[in-house]
C-alpha cells in the first residue's frame, strides 16, 4: 500500500489509486517502431513539469530529444495566459517533453495546433471520436475543455531553438476543476463513460507526440491541414479574438498553410477598412483570447 502525504492536508491512502507505471508505458511504448529510445522521468510531485525541464535547460543539464517528465502532481501548475493548472495528484495527465529544432523560429508555426491533434489522435484510440481542438491548441469535448498545451522555448541567437512541450488531459471526475479553471470543463472518464489506465493514456499521447513530432518536423504544419479541418472545432463560428488590445470580430473560414486563424470580417468592421481587406490573418501568440458569439 501506497500513502500519499498531501502538504497540510494530511495522509492519504492510496490503495484504488491509478498511479502511473513507468515500466509498464517503456513496455507500451517499445512494443511500436519508435526510432527514438523514450527517456522517462516519472515523478511524484514537482511545481511544473514544463519548468523542470525549462530548469534542466537552463542549468545545461544535458536532455535528449523526446525526454519526457510525467508526475502525479503539480502544485504550480501553469496554463496559457499566466493561468494556473490545477492538478490534483493521480488524477489527470501532466507531462511535458523535450525537443529540439534548428533553423529559423518560424519553424515552429502551427506547432502547438500539431501536438493537440496528435493528443487528439492518441485520445480517439480509447474510443473517443468526438473531439476537437479549439484554435490554438485546447482540447474540447461536449463543447467543454477536455485538455490544453503549454509550449516554451529556450532560444538564443543562432543557436538550435529548444522546446518544451506540455500537455495535461483531465482524465477522472474533480467537481473542484471547473470552479477553479472558471471556464466549462470535462474529463475523459466523464466523455467516455469509464475509467481508462492513465499509463496506457500516457503511453498512448507520447508515442503520438513523437509521431507528429517527427513529421513536423520534416514537413511543417502544411501536411496537417486536412486532419485540422476534421477536428477544427471554430471553423464556420462567429468569434472575437483578442490579441493584446485588439478585438477582432469574424466568422471562422480555418487556417492559412502557416496555422494562422483564417477570419472573414463583416461589412462594417474597422478592421477590414483600415486593412482593407476582407480576410484576416491571426497567428497564435500566447496572449490570445477567443471568445464565442454565440
Ligand atoms: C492551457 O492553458 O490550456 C495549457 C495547459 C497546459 C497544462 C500542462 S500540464 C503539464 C505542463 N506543465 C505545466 O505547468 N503546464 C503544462
Amino acid at each position: 500500500m501506497f500513502i500519499h502525504i498531501a502538504s497540510g492536508t494530511g495522509y492519504r491512502l492510496s490503495v484504488d489509486l491509478d498511479l502511473l507505471d513507468k515500466k509498464l508505458i517503456i513496455e507500451l511504448l517499445q512494443e511500436t517502431s519508435l526510432q527514438l529510445a523514450p527517456y522517462i522521468e516519472i515523478l511524484s510531485s514537482v511545481p511544473s513539469t514544463n519548468d523542470y525541464l525549462l530548469n534542466a535547460l537552463s542549468e545545461e543539464e544535458s536532455l535528449h530529444i523526446g525526454n519526457v517528465v510525467l508526475v502525479e502532481e503539480q502544485t504550480s501548475g501553469k496554463g496559457r495566459m499566466g493561468r494556473t493548472w490545477i492538478s490534483p495528484y493521480a488524477t489527470n495527465l501532466y507531462l511535458s517533453i523535450y525537443w529540439k529544432f534548428v533553423g529559423p523560429f518560424s519553424k515552429l508555426n502551427g506547432l502547438s495546433l500539431v501536438m493537440g491533434l496528435a493528443v487528439v489522435n492518441a485520445i480517439t484510440t480509447f474510443g473517443l471520436e468526438q473531439i476537437k481542438v479549439k484554435w490554438p491548441n485546447d482540447l474540447y469535448c461536449q463543447d467543454k475543455k477536455l485538455g490544453g498545451i503549454l509550449i516554451e522555448t529556450n532560444y538564443k541567437s543562432g543557436g538550435p531553438i529548444h522546446v518544451v512541450i506540455g500537455i495535461g488531459v483531465n482524465v477522472k471526475n474533480d467537481v473542484g476543476l471547473e470552479r477553479q479553471l472558471q471556464q466549462p470543463c470535462i474529463d475523459l472518464q466523464t466523455c467516455l463513460g469509464k475509467n481508462i489506465s492513465r499509463s496506457w493514456l500516457a503511453a498512448a499521447v507520447i508515442l503520438e507526440v513523437y509521431k507528429y513530432l517527427e513529421i513536423f518536423s520534416q514537413e511543417g504544419f502544411k501536411c496537417f491541414m486536412s486532419t485540422w479541418a476534421k477536428r477544427d472545432y471554430l471553423m464556420g463560428k462567429e468569434v472575437e479574438v483578442m490579441i493584446g488590445a485588439t478585438l477582432y470580430k469574424g466568422r471562422v473560414e480555418g487556417l492559412d498553410k502557416s496555422g494562422a486563424l483564417q477570419l472573414k470580417c463583416c461589412g462594417n468592421d474597422t478592421i477590414l477598412k483600415s486593412r482593407n481587406r476582407k480576410t484576416l490573418s491571426i497567428h497564435s501568440v500566447n496572449g490570445t483570447v477567443i471568445s464565442l458569439n454565440k
